[in-house]
Order: structure tokens, then sequence, then C-alpha cells
């Protein structure tokens, strides 16, 4: 339901209307000129979700109205109605911020579908605007955003770790964020003056590893030219980012395992050691205990940097946290291609909560601006994602899901409670919330139901 203002000077068309609105449940005004509307805006009980009016109102004419309403209460959205809608007067009024026009005569399901459309607007950007909000007070540390209690975990670990000097080991699936963790460790530490250094340890052959890390000594080897120092040496009073350390071969591992042992460097073919204050962060998509059994990691390395570990949950498992994460794309993407967005539709929103994200964050990263660079209208829809996410609502799909055992396991108990209520949920949508009839669909009696709904707190404020 709304809160609508009719501004039309036909008297015959402002009661249909009016008629018309009401019975579709919303809670209309009308008024004859443009000096009635101003009193209304201005007036007390002014929250207008939308206004409609027409464009020739004699004094204060349509646009007036469209600007006035724009001043007051820019969320409002504006649609005119004009027998005389002339290009120049269409543009203008989108211009000024009208939604839309219409032109008269029109019927009633015309306008009632631009009202609608209107409306899921509005709703939208309010959605928006809270989003916005509580994005900035309470979901997100730096850049990382994250709502759900695992993501706060996270949080207060980096929080705790960053002022310290010890080394961090941060793991997680692909594209959960670790690199973000650690900059956010760096950035959150006194020397976040001093350089973060990335080091992928995935990319480097291993036999430049050494001297990349360490630096050379003239002459150390074929081609060494000239002294050049190593990227820990030129971290030094800030931190080193080693990515993907399980790619590491174990003759580099043991150099590291030095390194943070005794905080010395030496370059290769050099004598002298030298002491250096820097940092160590690592991350690994891999499963280093799996590593260490398979003997393709050492265990005395492992253990080293497992001391303070920050696990990064795949998004699968904090599907609360992706609207939050959809909107902080949207703003990325509004600014960076220059375009009109302001949200999701629920449809859509629907779609991306409930599809498994192989590529975790990076994939819906991508997926959204990839929405975002052809959506129209301002609105992200079903039809705006790639194809393989609609095509992901199948039921194995979401099967999979809750029966997957994540390497650091999972509460059984609190897992299947989780699905019950799910269960409970969707029963009762399904039944517009009669409870006889989700106890049938269930084949559970009327009383087992109530017992559940009242265990997971759902349902009738009046039981
Ligand atoms: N919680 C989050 N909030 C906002 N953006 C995120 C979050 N997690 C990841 N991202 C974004 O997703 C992308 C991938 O993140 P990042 O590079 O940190 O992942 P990763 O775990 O290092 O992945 P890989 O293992 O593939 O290197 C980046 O653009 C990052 O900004
Ligand atoms: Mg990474």
């Amino acid at each position: 339901m709304a809160h609508i203002l009719v501004v039309e000077d036909d008297l015959s068309l402002r009661e249909v209307l009016s008629m018309f609105l009401h019975k579709s449940g919303h809670e209309v005004v009308a008024v004859h000129d443009g000096d009635q509307a101003f009193r209304e805006l201005d007036g007390d009980d002014s929250d207008f979700d939308l206004v409609l009016t027409d464009l020739r109102l004699g004094r204060r004419n349509g646009l007036d109205v469209l600007t006035h309403v724009k001043e007051v209460s820019p969320q409002t959205e504006v649609i005119l109605m004009t027998a005389f809608s002339t290009v120049e007067t269409a543009i203008d009024a989108m211009r000024r911020g009208a939604f839309d026009y219409v032109g008269k005569p029109f019927k009633l399901d015309e306008i009632s579908i631009t009202v609608d459309k209107a409306l899921e607007k509005r709703n939208l950007r309010l959605e928006n605007i809270r989003l916005r909000k509580e994005l900035s007070q309470r979901y997100r540390f730096d850049a990382i955003v994250g709502k759900t209690s695992k993501m706060h975990q996270v949080f207060e670990r980096i929080m705790r770790v960053a002022p310290t000097k010890t080394s961090v080991l941060i793991t997680g699936e692909s594209g959960t964020g670790k690199e973000l963790v650690a900059r956010a460790i760096h950035f959150n530490s006194p020397r976040k003056d001093k350089p973060f250094v990335v080091v992928n340890c995935g990319a480097i052959p291993d036999q430049l590893m050494e001297s990349e890390l360490f630096g050379h000594v003239k002459g150390a080897f074929t081609g060494a030219h000239a002294t050049r120092h190593g990227l820990i040496e030129t971290a030094v009073g800030g931190t080193i980012f080693l990515d993907e350390i399980g790619e590491l071969s174990l003759t580099m591992q043991v150099k590291i395992l030095r390194f943070l042992q005794e905080h010395q460097i030496r370059m290769v073919g050099g004598v002298q050691e030298q002491s250096v204050d820097v940092r160590v962060v690592a991350a690994t998509n891999k499963d280093l205990a799996v590593e260490v059994e398979k003997g393709a990691f050492r265990e005395d390395l492992y253990f080293r940097l497992n001391v303070i570990r920050i696990h990064l949950p795949p998004l699968r498992e904090r599907s609360e946290d992706i609207p939050y994460l959809v909107h902080h794309f949207i703003e990325k993407y509004r600014k960076a291609l220059g375009r009109d967005l302001h949200g999701v539709s629920p449809e859509a929103m629907e779609i991306l909560m409930s599809y498994r994200f192989q590529g975790n964050v990076r994939e819906l990263e991508n997926v959204i601006e990839h929405a975002a660079t052809f959506a129209s209208g301002g609105i992200i829809t079903p039809e705006d994602l790639p194809e393989h996410l609609r095509a992901d609502g199948s039921d194995t799909a979401r099967h999979d899901d809750v029966t997957t055992v994540p390497h650091d396991g999972l509460d059984i108990e609190a897992r299947l409670a989780d699905i019950e209520r799910r269960i409970l949920m969707n029963a009762l949508k399904r039944t517009n919330g009669v409870r006889k009839d989700a106890a049938d669909l269930l084949r559970i009696s009327f009383r087992s139901l109530r017992y559940k709904l009242a265990k997971y707190g759902i349902g009738d404020p009046e039981d």
C-alpha cells in the first residue's frame, strides 16, 4: 500500500483515478490544481510515495509540481499525465526527475502498470538506502563486507592480530577475500605507512624465488650483473604477503621458515646476514594439513604459520552476506561504469542468493559487473544475469549445498535445525500462512507443527 497524491483538474478523471487507486489498496489524496498540490506537499501529512499529476493545470503546472516534489521529497516518484505531450515536455520532465509520463487518454491498466513500476522503483530505492546505511554502519570492515557472524569473527580476528607482529595464515577457497584480509591486517597495524608487498608464490619460477625474496649479490649467478635487493628488503618496516604459499617448493619452505624464526635474510651469493623487521602474512586455498600429509608441505613451517589462522568461509555458507555484497558491488560499478543503477529486483536477488558461487565473492562481483552493464531502467532483473545462474535453480544444487561437509567440519544439529526451519517457512509461504494446511503438507499433526514453529520462533504473535 502506498500514499499517492493525484493532481488533476478534470473532475471525472480525478474521481476515476482516485477510486481505481483506492481499490488497488492505496491511500489517495486528490486535488484539482497546482496550489493545492503545493499545500499538500508542504503539509504535515506529506510523505507521499507517488505523485500523479496532470501537466496543464493553470497557474502552476505539472512541471512546477514535479520540481517542488523533487525539492521537498526527492524519494517521491512523479508520473505526469498529459493530453498535450510533446517530446520536449517529456524530455524536460524526465530530466527534472519524473519517473515517466503517460499520454491522455489512457486506459486504467496502462496507468496501473506505470504506477506499479514507479512504486517498485521507490521501494528498491528505499531498500537500497537501508542497505547502504547498514553497510556503512555495521556490516563492513574497511573494504570487507560481511553481515554474518562468521564474517564478524573474521573482523574480530583481524582487529586482534593487526596491532601485533605475529605472522598470520589466511585460508579459504579462491575468491573468498584472502588478499582483502591481508591488506586489512596491514592497514590496521602500526605498519600501515610502510610498504605492503605482495608475492605470488605460484607465479614465480622456483629457480628465481630465492633471489626474488632475498635478493642477490653481483656475480651470484650468471646474469647477476648487479647486486639487487629482494622483496623482503623492500618491505622493511611493513608487511610481506606470501600469497599461495602452498605453491612454494620444499627448498624455499626451509628458507622461509628460517626467516620466520630468525628475522634475518642473506642475499643469494652473499655471506652477510642482515636483520630485517618485516611482518609475514601468508595465504593459501590449499588444505595445508593435507599437503603436510602428502609430504608436499613442511610440518614445521605449517605449525609455525598456523598459530594464528583466519579462515574465510565460502560464500555458500553465508548467503545472508549476499545482499550486502551485491549492494557494495552495485555502488562500485555504478561509479565505475557511470550507470544509473539503484538496485536488484527481488526475483534477481532470490536467484543470486540461492546460486552456488564456485568462485565465491569474485564470481559474484563478476556477475554484478556483467549485470550492471546490461541492466536497463536502473534495476537488475533476472534477464540481466548470466545464463548459467538462471539455469541453476535445480534441487540438486541446493541439496548438495546443505549436505556438503567442509574441511573444517560443521555442526550437524545446527545444520539440521536450519533445514527444518527453512522447510517450515516454505510450507507456510505455500499455504499463505495457514498453519493447518502447512501441517498437512508436511504430514505432521497441527500440534507438532505448532511446537516446531514455537521452537524456531516463527509465527503468530497471539500464540
Ligand atoms: N567480503 C568481501 N567484501 C567485499 N569484496 C570482497 C569480499 N571478499 C572478496 N571481495 C572481492 O572479491 C575479489 C576477490 O577477492 P580476493 O582477491 O581477496 O580473493 P582471494 O581469496 O585472494 O582469491 P584467490 O584465492 O583466487 O587469490 C576482490 O575483488 C575483492 O575485492
Ligand atoms: Mg588472492
